[in-house]
């Protein structure tokens, strides 16, 4: 299972691939502007196509992912061999971020947009991570339409269940894989009970039908829920760093280094030294 580190901070990215285990970055364009305002407040100077290409080095060529921010098939595409062209040669490792669907309230776009844009970049070789996935059947198109990764929102799908049912939730507080039940009755979006088990039924369609492409599951807040990730056959996590740090944490693990510290004889470590 891969695990990637879902920031565009440069700081984090390294703090995370220093550990030496990493194996991609995903940024969106939130997570972009988090990155630029913080170095803003810092007072300093950024020129953005700099601190890309720092990224890019940092992540020692494994999958980074850059977001388009157009709507239309056209634009999408213009944007995405913008930046393939612009990027990829720094470390032959760009993939290239189109929503599933870019339909939202405000902008005139037909519903296929995004996988048009998938299906031609993937024929020119450019690799496409399809993202804001909240259904196996969003999945699954973007798979046909060639995308490499297939990002479901897990966290967000949640929030949207358990927001739905009116429960009062913190951002990174837990909820179960296999749902709640709420007055004797399963919560869920349209027969998916959690964003877990999102994950979980696209996996499953994928394994049915020995479909090529990788399931990257997104948007995770706490560490059972990336668990929860790698128990649904999910082929990459991404995580924030702070889940990142949480994973390698746990208080009797503390407790022993307490005790084996305290227990150091001299002799021994005279012997190491
Ligand atoms: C990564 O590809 C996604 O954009 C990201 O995980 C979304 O996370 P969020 O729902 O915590 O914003």
């Amino acid at each position: 299972m891969k695990i990637f580190i879902d920031s565009a901070k440069l700081d984090e990215i390294e703090e995370a691939f220093n550990c030496g285990f990493m194996d991609g970055v995903t940024t969106n364009p939130s997570l972009m502007k988090q990155a630029v305002e913080d170095l803003k407040a810092r007072g300093e100077d950024i020129d953005l196509a700099q601190y890309i290409e720092k990224i890019l080095t940092v992540a020692r060529g494994t999958p980074v992912s850059l977001e388009v921010t157009e709507v239309t098939a056209e634009g999408m595409i213009r944007q995405a061999r913008k930046i393939y062209e612009r990027f990829n040669p720094v470390a032959d490792n760009v993939y290239i971020k189109i929503p599933v669907n870019p339909v939202h309230e405000g902008a005139e776009v037909g519903p296929f947009e995004g996988l048009q844009a998938i299906k031609t970049l993937a024929d020119e070789g450019i690799p496409v991570n399809c993202t804001l996935i909240f259904t196996p059947e969003q999945a699954l198109l973007a798979a046909k339409a060639g995308a490499k990764f297939v990002s479901p929102f897990a966290g967000r799908m949640d929030d949207h269940i358990r927001k739905n049912a009116g429960m009062e939730f913190g951002k990174k507080d837990y909820y179960p894989a296999e749902g709640k039940e709420v007055d004797d009755k399963l919560i869920e979006d349209n027969g998916i009970v959690s964003g877990i088990d999102l994950c979980a039924q696209i996996r499953e369609i994928f394994d049915t039908y020995d479909i090529d492409c990788e399931v990257l599951a997104a948007s995770l807040r706490n560490t059972r829920q990336s668990r929860e990730a790698a128990l649904a056959g999910c082929d990459i996590m991404t995580l924030p760093l702070y889940v990142i740090r949480d994973l390698v944490d746990h208080y009797k693990t503390r407790e022993g280094m307490v005790g084996f510290i305290k227990d150091i004889i001299p002799e021994y470590e005279e012997l190491t030294k």
